[in-house]
């Protein structure tokens, strides 16, 4: 059945877990994610950037959504509008029939230039006003992805900040955090906490000093009934990199967000995990393997088979490892 965020991160603070929120772009990604929580019996969030509407297109995507809570009636499935940059984005996603929002307001309509706190907190607001009106969640956000080793707001063509942030601006302050969600009346807040969308998020394996799980737990004591949202949370698999660069693929040395750190970070309020990177590193490499090993095969079911299989096998260590298998 479809859900609204609010009541399933309500259960996960109950009890103590958390879920991945996975992107869905196409068919193989949704049945990925619902055949994993089937397998799992977790709770499901999906959800939808402005780059899968294009993609895909709004309808597409909504009874693709559809489609999944039809097939497993069982399952609980939140849909969910990734990064919307205005109210009236979130408008039309609310017309459309998502359970849940997000008005990223740290950014401007352009979702790359940084906003200062009021301008957040208006759209939040009012954002927050029209759709508690129609039974529907809201995730806001304050503070800017970005890279702590670089000071660098991140992927180029993706969702975030374009170019140098300042430390401050990519660590979420909790006395902000406070005033932000008593201003706004959000069901979840997403912070920063030097993690970045894409698979370059770390030139090393992370320590405390660039992934600010610390920061995570002084936001909590402060606000301690907020459901906290990491973004940029992929792990960047390192068998799959090898993978694609064994099979033609050029990625660089890179790192992501260690599961146990997201775990860490779920024991001090994280309730909601977004995860898109990993999909598609999951999906390449299998794709690339299966085209070199089987040269004479034409039909995509033989490859996109093999994206389901990979992707499946990450949903299911995400909603393992983050404690939401057994609670749908
Ligand atoms: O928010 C970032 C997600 O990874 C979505 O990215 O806009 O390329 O679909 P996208
Ligand atoms: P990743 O790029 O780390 O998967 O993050 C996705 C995300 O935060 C979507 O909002
Ligand atoms: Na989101
Ligand atoms: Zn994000």
């Amino acid at each position: 059945a479809l859900i609204s965020l609010r009541q399933m991160l309500d259960h996960a603070a109950e009890h103590g877990y958390g879920v991945p929120a996975f992107n869905v772009n196409n068919l193989e990604q949704m049945r990925a994610i619902m055949e994993a929580a089937d397998k799992t019996d977790s709770p499901v969030i999906v959800q939808a950037s402005a780059g899968a509407r294009k993609y895909a297109g709004a309808p597409f995507l909504r009874h693709l959504i559809l489609a999944a809570v039809e097939e497993f009636p069982h399952i609980p499935v939140v849909m969910h509008q990734d990064h919307g940059t205005s109210p009236a984005v979130c408008q039309r996603s609310i017309q459309l029939g998502f359970s849940s929002v997000m008005m990223d307001g740290s950014l401007g309509e352009d979702g790359k230039t940084p906003m200062e706190f009021d301008y957040n907190v208006d759209v939040t607001r009012r954002t927050v006003e029209m759709a508690h009106a129609c039974g529907v969640s809201v995730e806001g956000e304050l503070g800017c992805l970005g890279s702590l080793e670089t000071g660098q707001a991140g992927e180029e063509d993706g969702v975030g900040a374009e170019g140098t942030l300042d430390m401050s601006q990519m660590l979420t302050d909790p006395e902000e955090a406070a005033e932000f969600v008593k201003q706004t009346h959000v069901d979840a807040l997403a912070i920063a906490i030097g993690t970045s969308h894409g698979a370059y998020k770390f030139t090393r394996p992370p320590t405390g000093d660039i992934l600010a799980i610390e920061q995570i737990k002084a936001i909590h004591k402060r606000i301690p009934d907020t459901h906290l949202v990491m973004h940029g949370s992929s792990s960047v698999p390192q068998e799959w990199l090898e993978i694609i660069n064994k099979y033609g693929g050029e990625i660089p040395e890179t790192y992501g967000v260690p599961v146990e750190e997201i775990v860490e970070g779920i024991k001090h309020g994280v309730r909601k995990v977004n995860v898109d990177t990993d999909l598609r590193l999951a999906s390449t490499g299998s794709v690339r393997r299966f085209l070199a090993e089987n040269p004479a095969e034409f039909d995509p079911r033989k490859f996109l088979k093999e994206t389901m299989k990979a992707m499946t096998d990450i949903c299911i260590a995400r909603y393992e490892a983050f404690g939401s298998a057994g609670q749908a």
